[in-house]
């Protein structure tokens, strides 16, 4: 089983669609699938598939009505299924620590080829402990420069959150203190030097960490993503990995408002075409 997961600190950049559109396709190519909606406090992945009045989801597995598994609900998609948050109530940044923790021993306990964590705007704990669940944890931009301030911001937090799974907060604080933007390998360089025990541990720990970026609802400013690659390549190293570009395309307009998949309609436009590439970079 693979975890996926979608962030990228601002809202509105293309997230759920994003999400909804990449487990229809996987669905479409054999694998069974779950979307999960992490977006607690603004869920809407059951728009995407035209349920109005789902007969369960994730508050009653929050308010111990139901184990996760009877929460889970089928779309019209065979082999695509969805845990939907149209009832919660709490945002997942107010979730307790408990509650965090036994929804992801939960979530991994689940039986899909792939499971969709599709997350909310922002940068809170909660939401970069589901991020880093994820195998393939991506963070969407666009070339607007308010996403990409803030895709920088989200990628940077979740280094941070990462590292600090190996090394202590106040260990670390002492290295960098809070706030400064250090790259992942000065990190690594500075216990080297001081002869770390935290230094062989970190190192494995980044050595197989992978962030997939992808630009989303793109025009032909091309340019600007050739320089946000350059960038993200300069700062986090290896550890970033370019999955390409979903372009922007006036028909999404049109599927949403049937509440229809994307992915559902004709194939042979680059919206497709470029979470199709990205599907077969997952398998
Ligand atoms: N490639 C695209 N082409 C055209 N429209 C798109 C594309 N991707 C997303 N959109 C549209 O942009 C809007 C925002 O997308 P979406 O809801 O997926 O963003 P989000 O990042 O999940 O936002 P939030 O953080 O608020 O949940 C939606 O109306 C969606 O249909
Ligand atoms: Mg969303």
């Amino acid at each position: 089983m693979k975890i996926i997961s979608t962030g990228g600190g601002k809202g509105g950049i293309g997230k759920s669609f994003f999400s909804a559109n990449i487990g229809g396709l996987l669905s479409m190519i054999g694998k069974k699938t779950l979307l999960i909606d992490l977006d607690t406090g603004g869920a809407n992945l059951h728009t995407f598939f035209g349920i109005t009045n789902p007969k369960t989801g994730l508050e009653d597995f929050l308010n111990q009505k139901s184990s996760l598994k009877d929460c889970i609900i089928q779309t019209r998609f065979d082999r695509l299924f969805l845990l939907n948050s149209k009832n919660c109530t709490a945002d997942l940044g107010n979730f307790s620590y408990t509650m965090r923790n036994l929804l992801s021993k939960e979530i991994k306990k689940l039986n899909y080829d792939y499971i969709i964590l599709d997350l909310g705007a922002g940068t809170n704990k909660n939401l970069m402990d589901f991020f880093l669940l994820g195998d393939f944890p991506f963070v969407l931009f666009t070339t607007d420069p308010l996403s990409l301030e803030n895709s920088f911001r989200f990628v940077h937090r979740a280094f941070i959150c990462k590292i600090m799974e190996t090394i202590p907060s106040k260990k670390l604080s002492g290295l960098f203190p809070q706030g400064s933007s250090f790259r992942p390998v000065e990190i690594l360089d500075a216990l080297q030097k001081t002869k770390s025990p935290y230094y062989q541990a970190l190192k494995k720990s980044l050595d197989d960490f992978y962030i997939y970026l992808s630009a989303s609802q793109t025009d032909t400013s091309y340019e600007t993503i050739t320089t946000v690659e350059v960038f993200y390549k300069k700062f986090f190293g290896d550890n970033i990995v370019f999955s390409g570009a979903i372009p922007f395309n006036p028909e999404v307009r049109k599927f949403t408002l049937q509440r229809k998949l994307f992915v559902s309609g004709p194939k042979d436009n680059k919206t497709v075409k470029g979470l199709m590439k990205i599907v077969k970079s997952l398998i």
